[in-house]
């Protein structure tokens, strides 16, 4: 297998659906690469997977390019895109690039920042100083004070258009792909023929060119998940059933034997 690229994201589109996730640690991350999945994510969602915040406001760049770099010195073929945190690329477009040289620099292929039309330049001069980028619109986390909570984007029919216009600026301006965060699916169908690049869409329905889950969502970690999410397996209770059991037996004493 090879390892995934821009230049294979971008032809995906249309030939192959791409199911990807987040990871944030060397262990899931290897395990997810070896699985096949395409691109792993250092999503900023490890503010509230693994940091234990309410928000991805919290997470700062020292989180980030600690969890760049263990995942992407695990994986061998998926291609890692790690999460420029909040605050990291909106106090001024020197310190954003500063900063995405730093994520690249820790090991990762591309850098994911969130916004339309007004991280443009900005995308811009990151694929000019050749570091990929994914975008990211629709409901974007990190302005979850604006909206007042995770709220649905895109719902009436001048909220689409500017959803829609966003997804078209981040192409114009050099994205190889973009997530559509939480917006109808009608919408999600409607940006992912209008674009030439990849839309990945999650709780964006089913027409998006590939899918991400919050690998902690998936694979059952988190017992309340959004009502979009499909849990794969239920780790949860085999992982509390493997710990119980463990305390138990050397409460016993049948551990160690
Ligand atoms: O941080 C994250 O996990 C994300 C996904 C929801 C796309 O941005």
């Amino acid at each position: 297998m090879k390892k995934w690229n821009v230049a294979s994201v971008r032809s995906a589109k249309g030939v192959e659906r791409l199911g990807c996730c987040t990871a944030y640690d060397s262990c899931f991350a290897r395990l997810a690469d070896e699985a096949g999945v395409p691109i792993i994510l250092v999503g900023d969602s490890q503010g509230m997977n693994a940091l234990g915040y309410d928000t991805t406001l919290p997470v700062n760049m020292s989180d980030t390019l600690a969890a760049v770099g263990a995942v992407s010195r695990s994986v061998k073929n998926a291609m890692v895109v790690g999460d420029m945190p909040f605050g990291s690329y909106q106090c001024g477009d020197d310190e954003a690039m500063e900063n995405a040289v730093a994520i690249i620099k820790a090991g990762a292929d591309a850098v994911k920042l969130e916004g339309g039309a007004s991280v443009c330049n900005l995308i811009k001069r990151m694929t000019t100083a050749g570091i990929p980028v994914l975008a990211h619109v629709g409901m974007t986390p990190q302005s979850v004070n604006e909206y007042g909570g995770f709220k649905k984007q895109g719902k009436t029919r001048e909220a689409a258009e500017r959803v829609l216009g966003d997804a078209k600026a981040v192409e114009a301006a050099g994205a190889f792909a973009v997530t559509l965060e939480c917006i109808p699916s009608e919408l999600a169908a409607e940006i992912t023929a209008a674009l030439k690049i990849v839309t990945v869409g999650i709780g964006a329905g089913p027409v998006c060119d590939a899918q991400w889950l919050v690998m902690h969502d998936l694979l059952g970690l988190n017992e309340h998940t959004p009502s979009f999410v499909k849990k794969y397996a239920d780790l949860a209770s085999v992982v509390r059933s493997a710990f119980s059991a463990y305390v138990n037996e050397v409460k016993k004493g049948e551990f160690p034997r």
